[in-house]
């Protein structure tokens, strides 16, 4: 939530802040502000609204600095307006702060500064960040030397030492017109090494287009950044040495290359993206997940496997706890991070927890994982960014090749996540031995997925004309048994966060407990039904909302001959993977009804890509 970039160079930094703001838009747009270094001292210009209503503003032609921080931001404290938009500044205009996170002892820290004689203009926590550098650069017995730009490094230090929270912040000071300072705690940071410029931002893809070598910061680890150098730092001022990371990502990946949406763009990628992550992990002798290294002692030490994620990333976790249960039987929980945390989950050495995190950042599902840890389990992540937050917080780190996914609801990570965690139960169940025949039948039915997918992307118009007859509906249901009640829930979950019409997911057998109450006439009930045993059951519940006067959209690879209004049919595959198949006429359902609706699909209102606060 919330997103930085900075650029520190020889180009004019204005247009190419411009360009890594709308990149990070997805993670907050409700305002935005820019400030550069210019002969007179920083410039800062800020807006209430979208990206390229900054862009716009009065005088913002007239920057030219070569240095320069930008933001767009999701509000927390403080409503969306032009005053409460970052970057902030200090009473004094020194200094020039962005800020992701959240300050929980702001509230305090004002207090300090006001019996301080600063002022406050804005409602925001992070007011307080520049004013408090502000303090220590002037205030505190600081023995640096007040020539070198360790002044500047040493009051933010000083500042940050006082912060409670989250934060990934930069910061530039009028009196180090060459220097940048960029810190992290809990919230996203990279930088980009570039030839003679830098660049830092709150994710990979923002400047990707820009450089491919990267740096990733660990909390609280500080940097200094000129055009030419990057210096890291402890809280202790100790320097410390970083690794630099090339990404292999393309930076094509990162444009929407002829289609209208990533959203859209993303849907398409499947077979690519499914295909990627299946890569060479089924080996002739066994099956490979990059460095993952478990014994068949400790697998079978494992009593309890708990599956922790957010979202679309939790939705792909009730897959992989049918996988986990059906081919490892090990019992397998599904828990919602934020819940999680504080339920005090029952851990031990016999746990085994995985996260799923497509960006890696989400806060939540971070300190879900720190819990588990410090129980004693051992830590899986799966993630779709190298380096970020939670792969260097877990014990092991597999990843999806989904590559970078920009629109705000997620498609092609979660089939991403559960052909991963196919593979993760395939790779299980070898080392302990069991289901040996299952297995090589399921590793064929993952290989032949890119394909099927083709096939079903293939056929959309179907799909499209049922959205145009819907669009204006206010409910929707969506229902399935077994693992099509998972997909269920991730079709509702697409469709209420692009299109806004309310819905449902329930499993099929539940719906006369309750929800079939609101079933009336010309309501729409989505039905998933793509296992053979549970399909004369699941059968009879369409027939029951079909009497009550629904219209019904099936999605099924099963022959079947009733006459419901719309039936997509999908290519055959094993239960446990189907959702990898099904769930993608949803994607496209939710798509089509939200353009229908004219409304922007890559960033629906209110909500965010990356969800970086608690
Ligand atoms: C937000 C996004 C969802 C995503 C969820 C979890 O809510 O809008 O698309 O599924 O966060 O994100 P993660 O990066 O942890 O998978």
């Amino acid at each position: 939530m919330c997103g930085i970039v900075g650029y520190i160079g020889e180009k004019q930094a204005k247009p190419i802040l411009n360009e890594g703001l709308l990149r990070l838009e997805y993670r907050g747009y409700d305002s935005a502000g820019i400030a550069t270094i210019e002969k007179d001292g920083i410039k800062n210009i800020k807006n209430k609204g979208r990206v390229n209503a900054l862009f716009e503003v009065n005088g913002i032609d007239a920057l030219q600095g070569t240095v320069g921080i930008a933001h767009t931001r999701w509000a927390t404290h403080g409503k969306p307006c032009s005053v409460n938009s970052h970057p902030h500044m200090d009473n004094s205009k020194t200094f020039a702060v962005v800020h992701n996170g959240i300050i929980e002892n702001y509230a305090d820290l004002r207090d300090f500064l006001k019996s301080r004689h600063y002022e406050f203009f804005s409602e925001t926590d992070t007011e307080v960040i520049p004013n408090l550098i502000h303090y220590y650069y002037n205030h505190s017995d600081n023995t640096t030397s007040s020539t070198s730009e360790k002044k500047f490094l040493q009051a933010v230090t000083d500042a940050c030492k006082m912060l409670k929270g989250s934060y990934a912040i930069a910061v530039l000071c009028s009196d180090y017109p060459d220097n940048m300072i960029v810190v992290r705690q809990d919230s996203p940071l990279v930088i980009g090494k570039g030839n003679k410029e830098n660049y830092i931002s709150s994710d990979i893809p923002a400047i990707l287009p820009f450089t491919k070598e990267f740096y990733f910061l660990n909390d609280k680890e500080f940097a200094l950044l000129t055009k030419e150098s990057i210096m890291f730092y402890d809280e202790n001022l100790q320097t410390i040495q970083k690794k630099i990371h090339t990404i292999t990502w393309d930076s094509g990946s990162v444009e929407k290359d002829g289609y209208p949406d990533f959203m859209l763009k993303e849907i398409f990628e499947q077979p690519k993206s499914v295909k990627a992550t299946i890569g060479n992990k089924f080996q002739k002798s066994k099956t490979m997940i990059g460095d993952l290294n478990l014994s068949k002692a400790y697998l079978s030490s494992i009593n309890k496997i708990f599956i922790v994620a957010c979202g679309t990333a939790m939705h792909a976790g009730l897959a992989g706890k049918n996988l986990l249960e059906n081919l490892c039987q090990i019992p397998s929980e599904v828990d919602v991070a934020s819940e999680f945390r504080y339920r005090d989950p029952i851990i031990n050495n016999q746990t085994l927890c995985i996260f799923i995190s497509q960006s890696g950042e989400t806060a939540d599902t971070i300190a879900a994982l720190k819990l588990a840890k410090a129980k004693g389990s051992k830590t899986i992540a799966i993630s779709n960014v190298i380096g970020s937050s939670i792969t260097r917080e877990a014990d092991y780190t597999i990843y999806t090749y989904a590559g970078p996914e920009i629109a705000v609801a997620s498609t092609k990570a979660y089939t991403s996540q559960i052909t991963l965690l196919a593979i993760l139960a395939i790779y299980f169940a070898e080392i302990l031995e069991i289901h040996q025949d299952k297995i090589e039948e399921l590793k064929t039915d993952i290989q032949l997925l890119p394909k099927k997918i083709e096939t079903i992307l293939k056929n959309t118009s179907q799909i499209e004309n049922f959205a145009k007859k819907i669009h204006k509906e206010k409910d929707i249901f969506f229902i399935g048994r077994g693992i099509d009640e998972t997909v269920a829930l991730e079709g509702s979950l697409k469709l209420k966060e692009i299109s806004y019409i309310h819905s449902e997911a329930y499993p099929s057998g539940e719906l006369k407990h309750g929800p079939i109450a609101l079933v009336e006439n010309g309501i729409t009930v989505v039905s998933i039904m793509t296992n053979r045993l549970l399909l004369e059951k699941s059968i009879s519940n369409v027939q029951e909302v079909v009497t009550r006067g629904a219209k019904t959209f099936i999605i099924t690879n099963q022959d079947m001959n009733y006459d419901f209004d719309e039936v997509i049919m999908i290519p055959k595959t094993n239960t446990l993977i189907s959702p990898i198949l099904s769930v993608i006429p949803l994607q496209l359902l939710a798509y089509y009804i939200a353009k229908e609706k004219n409304l922007d699909v890559d960033k629906p209102r209110n909500l965010a890509k990356s969800v970086t606060v608690e």
